[in-house]
């Protein structure tokens, strides 16, 4: 029988402090999902991922070095499990950049990137970065290297490597376009199971040009080696087009006494644009792209009157110019609006939704996405409770396949305002037609088909003339 020492260090680690997240792994009954898919390394190793060194298999005359491996993985604190070498995704910086963050295991890799619009060895471009980690408890992290490239020209293709060798692998992203149509995929509370599998490869299959995340992503839950496999199983997808987050509560990630600091590793590995857009804080930031403004709201961080994100979103909203960016759109994680019976009455939909609903209501948003209930559920456009021609529509897509389950009881009879609800996961895809018409589509995952179940036309609240009188 074999053992992997740093797995069993790494699970003791976990077994410890698993107590503190029962809280949210428990919160509602749920059907039963689906399996947890793991995604292996390649075996294309190569210099730059001395991961054998790690990969300690014992069995019964291996068992001094057992001991030796506990005493130093235990106790130096220098316990990494060692996964594929790279694991990249990309986000957009600007208007015409992009942020390459990818992981290694060898911390001398340099945070390198070459880059053209041309497969093959000899790159006309590159950028140099940073190289950061951190430490979880008994975790540390791989070497997280990011470097933002640019400028981009827009609705292409570019090739490129990561780190100084150019015999890595090749990856490829398209820039979204400058202008409409433009299509975003949106899907929440992702998660790395079979389900979230099947999410993936309908995604993959809808050319989308950015892909927007309302919270809650590797359901790591402190296991940190989670985040690690997350990675690698997004990063078909997130290595070819922007992928633009917003954390949920399964990013806090903080346990008292033991690990203080909230978002320790969402931060570290997800870094978005907050430099650019004037926020001091990761948890909440905005771009731009191709005629439409999104906002990304932090749940999990203060909300109020008067709070920093408060004044940051008044100050962003001021900045809005709707003959630039006619579409207007927010995204949150616990959702203002659900006529589910899971997570009602949280402070983070409750109380954020008092503090926030008039100034996006104010600002003529379109559209709100969250995630949190695991299902789906579309409304028609309301302010303070009511049916409002003026207010934004609200859309939960925390369905994208998390190991928690559905949450499938919902408050009867269904009110007016909640349009569409089902308990499936699935996808959404959002595409702005031009500055007026968008359509909106949700994509269930019907066994390993994607149906359209859902779909409306929406109209940017700019062009509808009774709507405009409220803007300033
Ligand atoms: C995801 O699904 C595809 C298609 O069904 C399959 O080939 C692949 O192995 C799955 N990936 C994982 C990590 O399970
Ligand atoms: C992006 O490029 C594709 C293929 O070259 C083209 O069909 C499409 O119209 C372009 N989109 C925009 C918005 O320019
Ligand atoms: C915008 O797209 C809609 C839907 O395709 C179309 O009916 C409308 O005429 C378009 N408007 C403009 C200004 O192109
Ligand atoms: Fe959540």
């Amino acid at each position: 029988m074999a053992i992997r020492v740093r797995e069993f260090c790494s699970a003791a680690a976990f077994a410890l402090v698993f107590a503190g997240v029962l809280r949210c792994a428990a919160s509602y009954d749920r059907p039963p999902s689906r399996g947890m898919v793991s995604v292996p390394r390649s075996d294309g190793r190569d210099s730059s991922s001395p991961d054998q060194a790690s990969d300690l298999w014992i069995d019964v005359n291996g068992f001094l070095i057992l001991v030796l491996e506990l005493l130093i993985s235990c106790f130096v604190h220098q316990l990494r499990l060692k996964w594929l070498k790279i694991k990249v995704h990309i986000s957009m910086v600007g208007k015409d950049k992009m942020r390459i963050s990818w992981i290694t295991e060898d911390f001398s890799t340099p945070a390198i990137v070459n880059y053209g619009t041309t497969k093959g060895g000899n790159y006309q471009y590159s950028s140099s970065g940073t190289s950061n980690s951190y430490e979880y408890v008994l975790y540390k992290s791989g070497e997280i290297h990011e470097v933002v490239i640019g400028p981009l020209l827009p609705n292409t293709t570019y090739h490129y490597t990561c780190g100084a060798d150019i015999t890595h692998e090749d990856f490829q992203f398209k820039t979204p376009p400058a202008q409409f149509p433009i299509k975003f995929a949106v899907v929440g509370d992702l998660g790395q199971t079979e389900w979230t599998n099947s999410t993936l490869q309908h995604i993959s299959g809808s050319n989308y040009d950015v892909l927007l995340l309302p919270g809650d992503l590797s359901y790591a839950d402190v296991y940190q080696p989670l985040w690690d496999s997350f990675g690698r199983l997004v990063e078909p997808l997130a290595s070819q087009r922007p992928w633009m987050v917003t954390q949920g509560n399964h990013e806090i990630e903080k346990i008292p006494i033991i690990h203080t600091h909230s978002f320790t590793s969402y931060n570290s590995r997800w870094h978005m644009p907050f430099e650019e857009s004037g926020s001091d804080s990761n948890l909440y930031y905005s771009f731009e792209v191709a005629g439409v403004h999104v906002i990304m709201l932090g749940s999990y961080t203060d909300f109020k009157n008067g709070s920093p994100q408060y004044n940051w979103l008044v100050s962003d909203l001021a900045k809005v110019d709707r003959n630039i960016t006619p579409w207007l759109v927010a995204l949150i994680h616990a959702p203002w609006y659900s006529t589910n019976t899971a997570h009602q009455g949280e402070e983070e939909s409750v109380g954020m939704k008092e503090a926030m609903e008039e100034l996006l209501y104010e600002a003529l948003v379109d559209v709100v996405f969250a995630g949190h209930i695991h299902a789906y559920e579309r409304f028609t456009r309301v302010y303070k409770d009511q049916a409002n021609p003026c207010g934004p529509v609200y859309i939960n897509i925390g369905d994208g396949g998390n190991r928690e389950g559905l949450a499938s009881e919902y408050t009867t009879p269904q009110p007016k305002i909640s349009a569409f609800r089902e308990a499936s996961f699935g996808h959404g895809e959002l595409e702005m037609v031009n500055a007026s018409y968008a359509r909106w589509t949700w994509h269930r995952n019907d066994d390993d088909q994607s149906v359209v179940a859902d779909s409306v036309w929406l109209r940017t609240l700019k062009s509808v003339s009774n709507c405009k009188q409220l803007m300033n």
